[in-house]
C-alpha cells in the first residue's frame, strides 16, 4: 500500500495535532506508507470547512456516518471527545476501517471492551492516542528498565498537574460534564499516568483513591474546545460531574508500588507531566515541560560524583535521533503524535497491531473504573475484578 487515506472526526485541539502530525510524516519518514489527508469531518459545516483549508485537508463534511462508509477511506481516526468515541470506532471498524482513537478509550469499560470487540471481530488494526509513550526521553527510560540497569523496580510515582480550573468563572465546558467525558483530571490526565505506568513498569493489580470537586457549579459555556471556554451573557450556572483532583495509590504486578496525582487545581502549573521510578540499581526522572530530557541515577557511579544527571534524549543512540534535527536540538509536544502515527503505519505495512492499542485503552479504562470504585467504596479495589 502506498499511501493510505485518512477520515478523521473532530478538528479542535487533537485535530490540529494530529493534522499537523500527518503533515509532518511524508517530509520526515518519507519511507513509510504517506497518509493521504482525505476527509476531515466535524458537526459545525462551516468551522470543519475552514479548518480543512488551514490544516489542509482535500474534503470536509458533517456526516461522520457517511464518512466511515466511505469505500476510498482507510483508516478513522477520533478526535471527539470520549461520548462520541464508541459509536463511532464500532460503526468504522464495521466497515473495515483501521482506527485511531484518542484517549481515555471510552466513557465507560464496558465501552472501551465493545470497541475492542468490534475491532477483534472486523480484523482491523486499533490504536489508543498515549502519545506520552513516544516521547525520546520516555523511551530511554523504558529501555534502562528493560536492559536491567535501573535492577528491580520499587517504586513508581507520577504527577499530572494543571491549574486551567482554578479561576470559579470559568465555564463549564464539556470536560467537566461527566456525560460526555466519562470524568475529570482522572480520565484526561491521570490516563495518561495510568498507560505510562503500564508501559514503564507492569499492570496494576490493586488501587485505592480519593477525589474531589472543589468549585460543584460554574457559568455554561457559549463556546468550548481543548482546555479553553467561554461563557455567554447569561447568568446561568450548571453542576460539575466529574473530579477537579483525583489521587491514588496503586500496587503493580511486579510488586512494586505506585502513588498517582491528576489535577486541574495545581496554581501555578500549566501542564506539568512527570514521573519518577526507583530501582535496585538507579532511578530515572522525566518532566514533559522539559521533554528532551532525563535525569538519571545509577548506584554504581563513583561515590564521589553520585547524584542526578540530565541527559539530553537527540543522541544517535536516542530513539527518533537524526530523524529530525542533529544531536542537540530539541523537539516537541508535537512530534509525540508524529511517532505514534509513525508505529501506526509501521503496523499496517507489517501486518501487526501497533502498541498501544485498544488492549491498552481498556486496561487503562479498568484502573479508571477501579480507582472511582475505590473511591465510591472507601477501600482497596483488586483491578481483576472489573
Ligand atoms: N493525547 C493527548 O495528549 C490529548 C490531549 C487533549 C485531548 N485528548 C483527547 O482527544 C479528544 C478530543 O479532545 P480535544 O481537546 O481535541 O477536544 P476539543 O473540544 O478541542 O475538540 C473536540 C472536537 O470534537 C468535535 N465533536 C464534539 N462532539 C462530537 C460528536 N458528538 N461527533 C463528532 N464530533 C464531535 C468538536 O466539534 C471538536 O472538533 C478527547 O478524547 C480528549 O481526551 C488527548
Amino acid at each position: 500500500m502506498a499511501k493510505l487515506n485518512i477520515g478523521m472526526v473532530g478538528y479542535k485541539f487533537m485535530g490540529k495535532a494530529h493534522s499537523n502530525a500527518y503533515r509532518a510524516l511524508p517530509m520526515f519518514f518519507p519511507d513509510r506508507i504517506k497518509p493521504n489527508m482525505k476527509v476531515i469531518c466535524g458537526r459545525n459545516t462551516e468551522a470543519v470547512s475552514a479548518a480543512a483549508e488551514q490544516f489542509g485537508w482535500a474534503e470536509h463534511t458533517s456526516d461522520w456516518k457517511a464518512l466511515v462508509s466511505r469505500e476510498d477511506i482507510d483508516l478513522i481516526d477520533i478526535n471527539a471527545p470520549s461520548n462520541a468515541h464508541k459509536e463511532i470506532a464500532v460503526a468504522a471498524a464495521t466497515a473495515g476501517k483501521h482506527l485511531y482513537c484518542e484517549k481515555p478509550l471510552a466513557l465507560s469499560l464496558q465501552d472501551s471492551r465493545d470497541m475492542l470487540e468490534a475491532a477483534e471481530n472486523a480484523g482491523v488494526k486499533h490504536m489508543v492516542g498515549f502519545n506520552y509513550r513516544f516521547a525520546p526521553a520516555v523511551m530511554l527510560a523504558k529501555k534502562l528498565i528493560d536492559e536491567g540497569r535501573l535492577g528491580d523496580i520499587y517504586h513508581f510515582r507520577a504527577w499530572f498537574l494543571q491549574d486551567w480550573l482554578v479561576d470559579p468563572d470559568f465555564p463549564l465546558a464539556w470536560r467537566l460534564q461527566k456525560e460526555i467525558a466519562g470524568s475529570g483530571a482522572h480520565g484526561d490526565l491521570g490516563a495518561h499516568l495510568i498507560d505510562m505506568s503500564h508501559y514503564l513498569i507492569a499492570d496494576i493489580t490493586e488501587v485505592i483513591g480519593m477525589s474531589e470537586t472543589f468549585i460543584k457549579e460554574r457559568p455554561l459555556p457559549e463556546e468550548t474546545g481543548g482546555l479553553s471556554a467561554t461563557s455567554g451573557k447569561t447568568t446561568e450556572t450548571g453542576p460539575v460531574t466529574v473530579d477537579d483532583a483525583t489521587l491514588f495509590l496503586v500496587r503493580f504486578g511486579n510488586g512494586a508500588l505506585g502513588s498517582f496525582e491528576a489535577t486541574r487545581f495545581a496554581t501555578g502549573h500549566r501542564s506539568t507531566n512527570s514521573f519518577e521510578i526507583n530501582g535496585s540499581k538507579g532511578s530515572v526522572i522525566f518532566d514533559f515541560e522539559r521533554m528532551n530530557e532525563l535525569q538519571v541515577y545509577f548506584t554504581n557511579d563513583k561515590e564521589d560524583v553520585q547524584g542526578f544527571r540530565r541527559v539530553l534524549a537527540t543522541d544517535p543512540s536516542h530513539a527518533y535521533s537524526g530523524i529530525w534535527w542533529p544531536a542537540g536540538h530539541p523537539i516537541g509536544y508535537e512530534h509525540t503524535f508524529t511517532h505514534a502515527f509513525v508505529e501506526f503505519l509501521d503496523a499496517i505495512e507489517q501486518d501487526r497491531q501497533p502498541v498501544p492499542n485498544f488492549n491498552d485503552g481498556v486496561k487503562c479504562q479498568q484502573v479508571l473504573e477501579a480507582v472511582e470504585q475505590s473511591i465510591k467504596e472507601r477501600k482497596w479495589i483488586d483491578v481483576s475484578s472489573l
